[in-house]
């Protein structure tokens, strides 16, 4: 933490293979909350010349032997030990000490609530213990936990138990085997008090497995539709992937306290409460769908990362890249119909352009196979994640899944049990389909988001049309000049009254000319059907070609992406919507064929970050200005039809969280925003009858935004209910605090105040990532009309809590900083301020995490 030390930057192009192998380990754990001892012996055996630096941070070394023998010729600082003069095969065992109790960074072992947990991934082992922690080490793991039996008695690690017993004073233990060789980001262990959820599932080749959820007693009764989840996502890789659960038993624990979603920790995956728990009095129909996913995406990662590694971290897309891909098909699969398909790829394509888009147009722009990086933590980005699964789909898209699948059976026969590249990934799409990837890798090594323009031109003698698409992409930080990227763009002309064929543009070349002959009329064009390539397009459709394909193209991504076409060009030129835009809303609101979670995300506005990446600069109040103002008219316009939605989409049935029903849901509810925004006084009743008397989360959460974000009478009595029903259950409170922490400036102005007080309840944790991503992270990236307050008070909240939280927790601190990457975007005083308080955070002591957010926001 000083800022006069050069910080290491660590380049791809510098990978070294290791010098030493561990072929097996045998640990063993003395947990205890103040001090826990490790004893560590590695099997070890030379590869090559030199010393042997194993990584080691924030332990105390007791001892060191060698072959059973104290050994002396080493040397420790509290980054490395350095051990000299090491034979060929050799025992290095490693006594060290660790402090879980004061560790608040949640990497490493910690604890959390009373039980221990440990968190390897990305360089968390070797906080735990002296190591090779790199993932292209592959070790066999044998785990023995010992601990008091009252205050742990549950012990668990991965793979197989193969012993358990009583010792002296109380204390017990348990051995663990993991029969596959593993890089130690997936170890895990996990102590304490503890109840189970068991099923038991039979896999297509007829072996049987142990399925368990473990949580702490209060929630047992909330596992059930994660415990559906993990089923389903076991059946669908054998489905539709052919691969098998290859462990005897397979464990899910939640944590309340962690930095990030989940962990896929080999057989024993640990996950964030929120995306375990749920019954439909605490969760909502998101939170059910969100559990379905991660719990898929940590079970998937079982192949696609642990069988199959990554090298090095520059290679995390590797298996983030395909495990989200994966995820993302899983939860389309699950949908049930083409519909909800669509519904699925347009709510992943929301999150790409609302947070991916300006990552990669910002200061941290980085291709998805990062070059460099200061701390990998930083890494665990949008873009690595999502456009690195977006990459992965072009290839389905241009192999075709045969094609596809036949790459990923020759990516499991060439490489299961390896630590592996990018490169070999795409080097096996390519040779199980005689694919030329060369062009292709520009997608691994180039950040920034492609702009494809178009031009058309129909001739009415010749009877061509003829399309004119040329590529671009912007400098991003050490890449100012790019090659052409190969993009797949689906694409069909439509004809009123006419049929026709999809087919496939290649787009290689910076400049490209497409044909069509024998065109009988001008067409109109849809392309980037599904949005086949991650790009930003420009195209001038006119306001009526555009209101033609929401109304009849057959790609319903595309109908979606028309309308929203149309919005953001109104909402950026404060153009109110014409008479035949409120027509075709109309048309939608009536159909009847059509699914209401599809009509649902038709009438969402994009997102203020989406319009504010569209303009040159920005000033976030007048965006937000403009987007509250168009949805006013299209409320106060459309006032009898939302009360007719409204009317339409109440659900008599029980509740379930299904598609279906949670798509009425989510459109009733906005029906009921579309209310309130057009007449508070008359709709804000309603709204509260709905909160008092419904029976899901889903339904009272909406009411209460509503009631809270337009200030109704109700609000405070409405916030009070909520409180008092659900007093001690920390997922449910953390909607609490963020519904007001994303509570827009209304009449009383600015709201910074609001938050400073929020951060004053007695149930506000700093120390609790949740709850402080409920609250200030909510505010500073969900919430820009609140934060953007011209005064730049919220640009000194942000500072105030970066700093704080750093000294808590650096992950949690440095995904705070990123609030401000754009800062260069917006006018001048608001840039003005944003700029000082970057400049004023980097005169303080900095974890090398916030450090490299702020300064490459800086340069
Ligand atoms: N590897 C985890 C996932 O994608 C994410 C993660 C990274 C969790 C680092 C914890 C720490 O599923
Ligand atoms: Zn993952």
């Amino acid at each position: 933490m000083n800022n006069l030390d050069n910080p290491t930057i660590f380049l791809r192009e510098d990978y070294l293979a290791p010098n030493f192998a561990i072929d097996q380990v045998y640990l063993e754990f003395s947990l205890n909350p103040n001090k826990t001892i490790v004893k560590s012996t590695l099997h070890m055996r030379r590869l090559g010349p030199g010393s042997l630096v194993l990584k080691g941070e924030e332990l105390e070394l007791i001892s060191i032997a060698v072959n059973q023998e104290d050994y002396r010729d080493f040397e420790v600082n509290s980054k490395e030990l350095t051990v000299h003069h090491l034979p060929e095969v050799f025992d290095l065992e490693i006594n060290c000490s660790n402090q879980p109790n004061i560790n608040s960074s949640l990497m490493g072992l910690y604890v959390s609530n009373d039980n221990f947990f440990t968190q390897c991934e990305a360089e968390g082992f070797r906080k735990i213990t002296y190591f090779l922690d790199q993932p292209d080490v592959l070790t066999k793991f044998t785990v023995k936990l010992n601990a008091s039996k009252v205050d742990y008695p549950v012990l668990l690690s991965n793979g197989n138990l193969i012993e358990e017993g009583e010792l002296n004073n109380g204390w017990h233990f348990a051995v663990w085997e993991d029969p596959f060789p593993k890089p130690s980001y997936l170890f895990a262990l996990v102590a304490g008090k503890l109840e189970v959820l068991e099923r038991q599932y039979i896999t297509n080749s007829g072996s049987k497995k142990l399925l368990q959820i473990w949580v702490e007693k209060k929630d047992l009764s909330r596992t059930k539709h994660a415990m559906e989840s993990l089923i389903h996502s076991i059946e669908w890789d054998e489905k539709r992937f052919g691969l098998e659960l290859d462990l005897e038993r397979f464990m899910i624990v939640a944590v309340g306290d962690f930095n990030m979603g989940a962990m896929e920790n080999k057989g024993l995956n640990i996950f964030n409460t929120k995306y375990v728990l749920a019954d439909q009095h605490t969760a909502t129909d998101i939170d059910f769908a969100n559990i379905e996913s991660v719990v898929g995406h940590e079970y998937f990662h079982n192949w696609t990362g642990n069988r199959v590694t990554c090298r090095d971290w520059f290679q995390l897309s590797l298996k983030e890249g395909l495990t989200v891909f994966r995820d993302q098909e899983f939860s389309a699969d699950l949908m049930g119909s083409d519909s909800g398909r669509t519904v699925k790829r347009i709510e992943d394509v929301r999150l790409l352009r609302q947070v991916q888009f300006p990552e990669d147009a910002g200061p941290m722009a980085h291709p998805i196979r990062p070059d460099s990086y200061q701390e990998i933590n930083n890494f665990y980005t949008v873009t690595v994640y999502e456009k690195g699964a977006e990459v992965v789909r072009m290839l389905h898209t241009l192999l075709g899944e045969t094609g596809f699948m036949k790459g990923m059976k020759l990516y499991f026969a060439r490489h299961d049990g390896q630590a592996v590249t990018c490169d070999d990934f795409l080097a096996c799409m390519a040779d199980a389909n005689q694919f030329d990837a060369k062009q292709f890798q520009y997608w691994y090594s180039q950040a920034g988001t492609p702009q494809v323009s178009i031009k058309e031109q129909y001739n009415e003698v010749a009877k061509t049309y003829t399309l004119q698409i040329s590529q671009t992409c912007p400098p991003t930080p050490n890449q100012s000049v790019k090659a052409p990227f190969h993009i797949p763009l689906k694409t069909k002309l439509l004809v009123p009254g006419q049929a026709s064929d999809e087919f496939l543009i290649e787009l290689k070349e910076t400049e490209q000319q497409v044909v069509l002959k024998n065109i009988q009329t001008k067409p109109i064009l849809s392309i980037n059907r599904d949005f086949s390539a991650p790009v930003i397009l420009n195209f001038d459709q006119p306001e009526n070609e555009l209101l033609f394909l929401f109304d009849q193209d057959d790609n319903a991504f595309n109908r979606w992406e028309a309308i929203q076409k149309i919005a953001s060009n109104n909402i950026l030129n404060n153009i109110a919507p014409s008479d035949p835009l409120i027509e075709g809303y109309r048309k939608l609101m009536l159909d009847p064929t059509l699914d209401p979670a599809f009509k649902e995300l038709c009438f969402t506005l994009p997102a203020e970050t989406y319009l504010h990446e569209q303009l040159e600069t920005v000033d976030p109040q007048i965006v937000h200005h403009a987007k509250v103002h168009y949805q006013n008219v299209l409320g106060v316009r459309l006032i009898n039809e939302w009360e007719n939605l409204y009317e339409a989409n109440l659900i008599a049935s029980p509740y379930s969280p299904n598609a279906v029903d949670a798509g009425k849901r989510a459109l009733k509810n906005f029906a009921l925003k579309m209310l309130l925004d057009s007449n508070l006084a008359k709709f804000e009743a309603i709204a509260f009858e709905q909160l008092k008397n419904c029976d899901n989360m889903t339904d009272f959460l909406a009411a209460l935004t509503l009631l809270v974000h337009y200030e109704s009478s109700f609000a405070a009595e409405a916030l009070n209910l909520f409180y008092q029903r659900h007093q001690g259950n920390d997922l449910a409170l953390d909607k609490w605090f963020a519904i007001q922490a994303s509570k827009p400036p209304k009449q009383s102005g600015k709201i910074v105040q609001d938050i400073r007080k929020l951060k004053l309840h007695s149930d506000f944790k700093m120390r609790n990532p949740n709850r402080v991503r409920s609250v200030i992270h909510t505010f500073c990236m969900n919430n820009p009309a609140g934060f953007h307050d011209a005064s730049g008070e919220g640009y000194e909240f942000w500072y105030d809590n970066v700093l704080e939280l750093d000294g808590i927790n650096p992950q949690v601190a440095a995904r705070l900083a990123r609030a401000l990457d754009r800062w260069k975007k917006f006018d001048a005083p608001y840039q003005a301020i944003m700029h000082s308080q970057l400049e004023k955070l980097l005169t303080n002591p900095l974890s090398n995490d916030v450090k490299e957010v702020i300064q490459k926001a800086l340069n």
